[in-house]
């Protein structure tokens, strides 16, 4: 009977553990959600579109790009918290709007940044920054 309980009470002990650790899991998806609805209402860009737009610029050569697999360049900075950061690339304010023109002409703000424009559309940047910004 002892031996009954002491079973059960590490059957239960597993369950306690087992629904926190769900309910972490359903916090985090929430979170996640709700900052990617955020970034889009801040852009008005599509990030399920950016994935492919990076690799077709060649981001991804120069900077690690969190969730974008082989996107792990060094030549910039990684592109993760950009949501957090006070500006873009040391010399402007990180706004939506500027972030998306960083994205286009770098050089508009930095003239001598190692950035090259890429011949991206500023379309496109929006995706880029709606992905960025919801992480
Ligand atoms: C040839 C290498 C290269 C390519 C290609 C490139 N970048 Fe950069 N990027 C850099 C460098 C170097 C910096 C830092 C420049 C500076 O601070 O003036 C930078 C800075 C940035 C920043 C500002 C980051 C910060 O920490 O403030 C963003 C955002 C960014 N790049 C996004 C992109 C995106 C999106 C693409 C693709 C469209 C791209 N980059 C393509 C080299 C590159």
């Amino acid at each position: 009977m002892q031996v009954a309980y002491t079973r059960l009470s590490y059957v239960l002990a597993g369950l306690v553990v087992a629904l926190a650790l769900i309910g972490v899991a359903a916090n985090f998806v929430k979170d996640r959600e709700r900052r990617q609805a955020v970034a889009i209402a801040l852009t008005a860009g599509d990030p399920t579109r950016a994935p492919e737009i990076f690799r077709r610029y060649g981001c991804g050569g120069c900077h690690l790009i969190p969730g974008v697999p082989g996107a792990d360049g060094k030549v910039g900075g990684p592109l993760t918290d950009l949501r957090q950061r006070v500006y873009i690339g040391g010399v402007v304010n990180n706004t939506p709007e500027n972030l998306v023109q960083w994205i286009v002409f770098p050089q508009r703000f930095s003239a001598n940044s190692a950035m090259p424009a890429t011949g991206i559309s500023e379309a496109e940047a929006r995706d880029l920054a709606a992905y960025l910004y919801g992480q």
